[in-house]
C-alpha cells in the first residue's frame, strides 16, 4: 500500500470540469479546470444539456491530466471525493457518475460532497487560514448565504437569498450592457472606469441577515430602457456600489452580533478586488481575521471538493454506500 496521502476531488456542478489531487492540509499537487465560456456565450446563460455534454467530454482527460502529475500512481489516492449538489443534475451526475466508476475500479472509497461546503473550505487551500468560530458569507453565481460556523462542521445558516444570487445579478446586469460571459470580473473591470452616479436600490439592506438582488437588476433594467445611451461604466460602478454596499452592511451587523475570530467570504463573487478590499476593511477595523480564498480557488474547483473531502476521511465516517446526486442547499 503506497502513502495514500491524496484525495481526488471532482466538481462539475455548473460549467466547469475540475478534477484535483490534495493533500490533507490543503496542499494542492495537480488541479485541471475545463471552463466552458465558450459553448453558452451565445445563450446568455449556463445550457444546461451542452454543459453535461461538455462534461461527459472532457472529465477522462482532466482524471488523466492530474493522475499524470504523480505518475499515474493509484497508490497514492486515499479516497475520491464529488460534488454531490447542489447544481444542475445532468452535470452532477457525470461526475458522480465518474467518481463512482474510478471507485469501484481502483478500490477508493467515494465520499459526496456538498458543493457549498467545498466552497466554505477554499480558504484553507494552500495554507490554512481560518480560525473559528467563524462568520461566513458565500456569494457566488448559484447561492447568496450567511452562515455562523462555530467550528468546522457546525454551521448555522443566517440567511439567504429571497430571489437571485449575487453572482446572477452581476451576469445578468453584464448581459444587459453588453458584457460577456462570466458576466462578474467583465463588470469589475468596467466599474473601476466610471463614476457611481445612479443612485440603485439596496434591497433589505437595513434588515437582518437575508439578501434580495432582483430589484437592483430591474432598476438597472428600467434605467436602460428609458436611458439607453447612458454611460456603461456608470451603471457597472453604480451597481457594484449599491450589491457592495448591501453585502457590507449585512458582515458588518453579523460581526458584531457574533464576534467571530474569522471572516470568510467565499464562492465566484468573492474574486472581484472591490469586494476583497471592503472585506479586507471591515477586517483591519474590528480586528477579526480576513479569510478569503486564494484568487485561483474563488470560482468552483475541484481543490477545494477533495479538501471537503478530507474533512470526511478525518472524522473516519463511512461514505454512502452510492453517493447520489442531491440538490438539497442544506445537507452540509
Ligand atoms: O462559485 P462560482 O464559480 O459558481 C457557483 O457556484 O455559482 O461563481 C460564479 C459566479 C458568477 O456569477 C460570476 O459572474 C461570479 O461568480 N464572479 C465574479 C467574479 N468572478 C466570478 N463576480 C464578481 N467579480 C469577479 N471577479
Ligand atoms: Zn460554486
Amino acid at each position: 500500500m503506497g502513502q495514500q496521502d491524496l484525495i481526488l476531488g471532482i466538481e462539475t456542478s455548473c460549467d466547469d470540469t475540475s478534477v484535483a489531487l490534495v493533500a490533507q492540509d490543503g496542499t494542492i499537487a495537480a488541479c485541471e479546470t475545463f471552463n466552458q465560456f465558450e459553448i453558452h456565450a451565445g445563450y446568455g446563460g449556463v445550457f444546461p444539456e451542452l454543459a453535461s455534454r461538455a462534461h461527459v467530454q472532457a472529465i477522462l482527460p482532466a482524471v488523466d491530466k492530474v493522475m499524470a502529475a504523480v505518475d499515474h500512481d493509484r497508490s497514492r489516492i486515499k479516497a475520491i471525493g464529488v460534488t454531490r449538489g447542489p447544481g444542475l443534475i445532468g452535470s452532477l451526475l457525470v461526475g458522480v457518475n465518474a467518481g463512482q466508476a474510478l471507485g469501484f475500479a481502483w478500490d477508493k472509497p467515494v465520499y459526496g460532497i456538498n458543493h457549498l461546503r467545498g466552497h466554505l473550505r477554499s480558504p484553507d487551500l494552500e495554507e490554512k487560514r481560518i480560525e473559528y468560530p467563524a462568520v461566513m458569507l458565500l456569494v457566488s453565481g448559484g447561492h447568496t448565504l450567511l452562515a455562523y460556523l462555530a467550528n468546522q462542521s457546525d454551521v448555522t445558516l443566517l440567511g439567504t437569498t429571497r430571489d437571485d444570487s449575487a453572482g446572477e445579478s452581476y451576469d445578468k446586469v453584464a448581459r444587459m450592457i453588453g458584457l460577456g460571459m462570466p458576466g462578474g470580473p467583465a463588470i469589475d473591470k468596467l466599474a473601476k472606469t466610471g463614476k457611481s452616479v445612479f443612485d440603485f436600490p439596496r434591497p433589505m439592506m437595513h434588515q437582518g441577515y437575508e439578501f434580495s438582488f432582483s430589484g437592483l437588476k430591474s432598476s438597472v433594467a428600467r434605467l436602460l430602457e428609458k436611458e439607453p445611451d447612458c454611460a456603461k461604466e456608470d451603471i457597472a460602478t453604480s451597481f457594484v456600489d449599491a450589491c457592495l454596499d448591501v453585502l457590507e452592511k449585512k458582515l458588518r451587523r453579523a460581526v458584531d452580533e457574533y464576534q467571530p475570530k474569522s471572516l470568510v467570504v467565499v464562492g465566484g463573487v468573492s474574486a472581484s478586488p472591490q469586494l476583497r478590499a471592503q472585506v479586507d476593511a471591515i477586517c483591519t477595523e474590528t480586528g477579526v481575521k480576513s479569510c478569503l480564498p486564494p484568487l485561483k480557488w474563488a470560482t468552483d474547483n475541484a481543490a477545494m471538493i477533495a479538501l471537503a473531502a478530507w474533512d470526511y476521511v478525518a472524522k473516519d465516517l463511512e461514505p454512502d454506500t452510492v453517493p447520489t446526486p442531491s440538490l438539497a442547499v442544506s445537507a452540509w
